[in-house]
């Protein structure tokens, strides 16, 4: 079982970015993170991080070939983005949108996700664990379909 994750814009600064608000993990802790836990349920993990919105349509119109399921933080691009949105609507695998904090929480540009109507679900606001969250989901998705 192969899983894509994909992180948007300025999440390669994780770890020094409003530590406030995302914690002091970097990227690359939360994806060994999550390596650690796909690997305990037999899944595969690829990562893909870009701030370019067009390569993360991109990857989203080839994941089908090789992915069970998609997890996606589209970081500022939740909020604005009509082409991941409508990359994701394209695809024919569940896509997990998962954020680090609550955007419900936070500024009111930040409630409305473009993504989420497209989305197989949501994880928003449990730090990191979001992700270990997002991925659980896309595996049990995976697992009973
Ligand atoms: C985020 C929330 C977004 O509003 C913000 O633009 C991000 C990160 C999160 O993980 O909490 O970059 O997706």
């Amino acid at each position: 079982m192969k899983i894509l994750v994909i992180n948007g814009p300025n999440l390669n600064l994780l770890g020094k970015r409003e530590k406030d608000i995302y914690g002091s993990k970097t990227l690359e802790n939360i994806n060994k993170q999550m390596t650690r836990v796909a690997k305990e349920k037999n899944a595969e993990l690829d990562f893909f991080q870009s701030n370019h919105e067009g390569e993360i349509v991109d990857k989203l119109g080839q994941a089908e070939k090789s992915y069970a399921a998609v997890v996606i933080n589209p970081a500022a691009y939740t909020h604005t983005s009509v082409a991941i949105r409508d990359a994701i609507a394209s695809i024919n695998i569940p896509v997990i949108e998962v954020h680090i904090s609550n955007i419900y929480q936070r500024e009111e540009f930040r409630h409305k996700s473009l993504i989420a109507p497209v989305a197989k679900g949501q994880v928003s606001g449990f730090g990191e664990y979001s992700y270990i969250l997002g991925l659980l989901a896309a595996i049990y998705t995976i697992e009973n379909k």
